[in-house]
């Protein structure tokens, strides 16, 4: 146990992830309006089984027995997203009481119980009616997102330290408007390149908007990983470099040196696309953060394809979680130190985690041995990475509590706690025993 957490830092945080749309429920209580996912999950063949959010893990009436949940697993801090459309329906316009007034409590109940509230104000769920005036390609949805951030800063600003303004803005532009795999399921990749300017954009003006407002602890959080050529072969050198091009620099580029990679710029304008940038915007996007969000699962090597835009990602032979995805955890030390060599910046372990085939309780124990393996090795390759050099404060599971895993349903189940969907109980896995006692010991 003590060499997972030895060469972290003494003050090193702990913590669980989740977000509203994968917990909540109640889509259509108390003034929330729908969502893309609510629409884009209700389209045949969209999400497996035809599972929604509609009722998820019910976190929406379960709130105060979930926070003392979290609070036995003795983390430091809880991060949680805003459903957008239950406090600002229809994405315009003012505050709806009720939904501000769920998180305003979600809030008092983790500062009563000792977690600190990381909030994140976009987990994926946009406004149906903003996608219906143009979605993310849309200029104007910027800056509906940076009203919106201040809304929800006037409700809850007072009490919570730490907030994150776009969760993975690679699977909003690319997964939703790009591959179609995601809400709100376009498939036109100019418009992906628009949708990538105006979540950076958003970003931006967000930022800005609670910069304004005093907030001392700001980020956005990127889904990352490394991207290997499979051979010397300079086609296959070219697919790493364009896989990693649109993964990561294509954000990480503006958000931390003001500008959009030429190379990236080369490729997207090949492909018949432009990123619409205005005078100002690179400035805006460049707004200077806190803390940068990773969050990681997998690595992938790539081979050249005859289509320039498609890679093939070759496996490397080594174990799957229940997402077909392989278990590569020293890929997450060299993701890091990258990351600290390129661009420098102050890191947080915002999800990290892995699905496995569902285990029945017996005995009140479900014996997630392969998710205990899974957290170990990868908390081990943080611990590697910061050894070498790299600033990384805090870890953050994902997720605290199995939950609707978007275009898989409840399929897959990521969560160091388990949920019956049928009676929406909770048991705690061995993950999350051990979890608990790995922060109990990293503070003794
Ligand atoms: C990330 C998402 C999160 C969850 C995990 C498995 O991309 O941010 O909501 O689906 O993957």
């Amino acid at each position: 146990m003590s060499d997972v957490i030895a060469g972290l830092p003494s003050d090193f945080f702990w913590g669980v992830a989740t977000s509203a749309y994968q917990i909540e429920g109640a889509y259509d209580e108390d003034g929330r309006t729908l969502s893309i996912w609510d629409t884009f999950s209700r389209r045949p063949g969209a999400v497996e089984n035809g599972e929604t959010g509609d009722v998820a893990c019910d976190h929406y009436h379960r709130m105060p027995s979930d926070v003392a949940m979290i609070a036995r697993l003795g983390v430091d801090k809880y991060r949680f997203s805003v459903s957008w459309p239950r406090i600002q329906p229809c994405g315009r316009g003012p505050v709806n009481p009720k939904g501000i007034d769920f998180y305003s409590r979600l809030v008092d109940e983790l500062l009563d119980k000792g977690v600190d509230p990381w909030l994140t104000l976009y987990h994926w769920d946009l406004p149906q009616e903003l996608e219906d005036a143009g979605g993310w390609p849309h200029r104007d949805t910027a800056y509906r997102f940076a009203e919106f951030a201040g809304l929800v800063h006037d409700a809850l600003g007072d009490r919570v330290p730490t907030w994150t303004t776009l969760n993975e803005p690679w699977c909003s532009a690319m997964l939703g408007y790009d591959v179609g795999r995601h809400a709100p399921g376009r498939t036109n990749f100019a418009e992906a390149m628009r949708a990538t300017h105006h979540l950076l954009l958003a970003h931006g003006l967000a930022a800005q908007e609670l910069r304004t407002r005093g907030v001392t602890s700001l980020g956005i959080t990127l889904n990352m990983g490394t991207h290997s050529p499979a051979s010397d072969d300079p086609r296959d050198v070219d697919a790493a470099r364009r896989a990693d091009g649109l993964g990561t620099r294509i954000y990480l580029d503006p958000l931390v040196h003001g500008r959009y990679p030429e190379d990236v710029l080369a490729d997207i304008a090949a492909r018949g696309a432009a990123i619409p940038v205005h005078p100002g915007d690179m400035e805006i996007i460049s707004t200077p953060l806190d803390v940068f969000g990773v969050n990681y699962y997998t690595s992938h090597v790539h081979k050249a394809t005859g289509d320039p835009a498609v890679s093939e990602v070759v496996p490397q032979g080594r174990p799957v979680t229940a997402m077909g995805w392989e278990i590569v955890p020293e890929g997450f030390t060299s993701l890091l130190v990258r990351l600290h060599q390129d661009y420098g910046v102050p890191m947080v372990i915002t999800e990290n985690g892995a699905a496995f085939d569902d285990l029945d309780v017996v005995d009140g124990h479900v014996a997630d041995t392969d998710r205990v393996e899974y957290l170990k090795s990868h908390i081990e390759a943080v611990a590697a990475a910061v050894q070498a050099g790299a600033d990384v404060r805090g870890y953050l599971a994902w997720s605290l509590m199995d939950n609707f895993e978007w275009g898989y349903g409840y399929g897959k189940r990521f969560g160091i706690v388990r949920v019956d969907y049928e009676t929406q109980e909770r048991t705690l896995k061995q993950s999350a025993r051990w979890f608990r006692d790995l922060i109990t010991r990293s503070r003794a």
